[in-house]
């Protein structure tokens, strides 16, 4: 037999997240808890299928006239439509003026890649700036787009548990001017840090004497208030500042359609004409990429947008998550406080969205794997909605038994 051409492809390391999925499930213990996910759980632990996704699935199924045909390349124009409504509010004037390029995307992932290669081929300054922390992906994705200059910004203190307001705003004004910056829209992953308006002023007040191009990652609009207008106060703050910007969405959370990959890509313009010319390359990097979407997510999302029936209800469902998060946080808090976990704790209710960083340490995350069989990110993020009636003494117990034992990594 001769040699494979593939001899020195050595074994890649898994995925830091999908990894530690698996060595949750791999743990043999009838006690684990997993506060890893990425997902929204409800209070039993199950992922949860929005009554009215279900019932537009049930409709689309039961409809004989419609087909599997290719979709455009850009995707389902009225989900884009209904996207960037979602995006900018139904009155936005950028709308009525087509100032906005958009195309329908693989989920969150997809929107971000493609606005990234859309960059790196049509605007010459390399140099992104990504915040610490943020979502393990971005830097994957900005590798695989072809961008080596990448740099993080000042943004969770570790001290306070909040925002680094000065790290921050220094590193936005320091960034050399021109710089791409990526912001998280709200429900900050992982930290469950986000902005006030009032630091959000601030921001936009350097990204424009700096000339920064920002790109906002939405990926979980409606997760934080519960109300996707309110949610997108920053996106819709920093257009009505006349800046051009990049919006990638996601209905993987918000819809609950983490696998259908339905997302949208917006970029507001100057003009219409340059959105146009925008859009048309877009529409080339996804041709070659994977030349269309897929349908079902589209459908399901642009049909209950569209509706204001079916709209109302997902507004509803949405509202009922973001208090079941909300419930969580105050749940986990006032364990903490009743079993007299050493430390502040007040972090868990002020963070927001479906992660937290609890501040445990490496250190503690590993003893409360070993011998408690709860797993969570090394930095010691967990989601909040894994938390239920059923481990919640459980899960904190252990917090206290790790803090109490281990020497030096005090909260
Ligand atoms: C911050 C952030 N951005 C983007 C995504 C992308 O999600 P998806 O591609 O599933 O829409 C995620 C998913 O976890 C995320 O946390």
């Amino acid at each position: 037999m001769s040699k494979s051409i593939f001899e020195n492809v050595d074994l890649a390391p898994p995925d830091k997240i999908l990894g530690l999925v698996a060595d949750f499930k791999a743990d043999p213990h009838p006690n684990k808890v997993s506060l890893i996910v990425g997902a929204y759980r409800t209070e039993e632990g199950a992922p949860y299928v929005l009554p009215v996704v279900q019932k537009v699935e049930k409709e689309i199924a039961d409809n004989k006239t419609l087909n599997h045909e290719y979709l455009p390349i850009g995707g389902m124009p009225e989900l884009c439509r209904a996207a960037v409504k979602l995006a900018l509010g139904d009155e936005s004037s950028i709308i009525t003026e087509n100032r906005i390029a958009a195309v329908q995307s693989l989920s969150g992932t997809g929107a971000l890649r493609l606005a990234f290669d859309f960059l790196f081929q049509h605007y010459d300054n390399h140099t992104v700036f990504i915040p610490k922390p943020t979502w393990e992906n971005h830097r994957e994705i900005l590798k695989f787009v072809g961008y080596t200059d990448i740099h993080e910004y000042k943004y969770f203190c570790s001290e306070t548990k909040g925002l680094d307001l000065n790290g921050f705003t220094n590193d936005l004004k320091s960034a050399p001017p021109g710089s791409v910056i990526l912001l998280h829209a709200c429900a900050q992953n992982p930290c469950g840090v986000d902005l006030t308006q009032e630091e959000w002023k601030l921001a936009a007040d350097i990204v424009q004497e700096n000339n920064l191009v920002v790109v906002f990652d939405m990926a979980y609009q409606g997760f934080v208030s519960g109300c996707p207008d309110t949610d997108a106060w920053a996106v819709r703050y920093f257009v009505s500042r006349g800046l051009e910007v990049f919006i990638c969405q996601s209905f993987a959370k918000n819809f609950g359609l983490y696998n259908e990959r339905c997302g949208n890509l917006a970029v507001v313009c100057k003009n219409s004409t340059i959105a146009m010319h925008v859009e048309s390359h877009l529409l080339k990097i996804i041709r070659a990429m994977y030349s269309n979407p897929p349908n079902h997510g589209a459908k399901v999302v642009a049909t209950i947008l569209n509706n204001p029936v079916l709209k109302r209800e997902w507004l509803d469902q949405l509202k009922s998550m973001t208090n079941r998060i909300l419930s969580c946080r105050q749940l986990l808090f006032q364990k903490l406080k009743e079993l007299e976990v050493p430390g502040d704790w007040s972090h868990v209710i002020q963070q927001c969205g479906m992660f937290t960083y609890t501040g445990l340490k490496p250190d503690q995350v590993s003893l409360l794997r070993e011998q408690y069989h709860i797993h969570m990110l090394a930095s010691g993020r967990i989601n909040v909605c894994s938390i239920n009636e059923s481990n919640l003494n459980y899960v904190v117990a252990a917090f206290k038994d790790v803090i109490i034992n281990t020497s030096g990594s005090k909260l």
